[in-house]
């Protein structure tokens, strides 16, 4: 599967372990190809931008999921979800990323630097990747909701 990451500074925020870094090593580690959509350092930057290219790389196809870093990962999450067909999940904790999967078939993860460790990180990740969507008609029912929203005129 190929997988893209992007973040903010926020993916390069020190005291090590580096989050974008280390996330990348870790799924490279796994097998998984890995697209880098930037930022490359610390310096700050504004994380709707790096949101915009991976999102972009996913729905051309360039990907098959993403993971978005930003300080809490609610940044990251609400820029991507602007676009259509996205759909990014903040996940916290181990059954969050799991029902991201089986009932919301998230597309994006959205992790927070400064809310989880880089252990937690890693564990969240692998039952993000690992878990398949469940397919039930009530779940696909309401993703289909879910892109009609977009439809909405003010
Ligand atoms: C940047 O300082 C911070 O606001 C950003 O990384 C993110 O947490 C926003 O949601």
């Amino acid at each position: 599967m190929k997988i893209g990451i992007g973040c903010d500074h926020a993916g390069y925020e020190g005291p090590p372990p580096l989050y974008k870094p280390s996330i990348i090593e870790y799924l490279q580690k796994k097998g998984y190809e890995v697209i880098d959509y930037g930022t490359f350092g610390p310096e700050s930057v504004d994380y709707p931008d790096y949101a915009k290219a991976l999102c972009e790389g996913l729905i051309k196809g360039e990907i098959e999921r993403g993971i978005l870093i930003c300080g809490t990962g609610i940044g990251v999450s609400m820029s991507a979800n602007r676009f259509p067909g996205i759909r990014a999940t903040v996940c916290t904790t181990p059954l969050m990323a799991q029902l991201a999967r089986t009932h919301n078939n998230s597309n994006v993860l959205c992790l927070g630097r400064r809310i989880l460790t880089i252990e937690q990180c890693y564990e969240i990740i692998d039952i993000w990747l690992n878990t398949p969507f469940s397919g039930e008609e009530r779940h696909q029912r309401r993703l289909e909701k879910l892109d009609k929203l977009g439809e909405f005129k003010c």
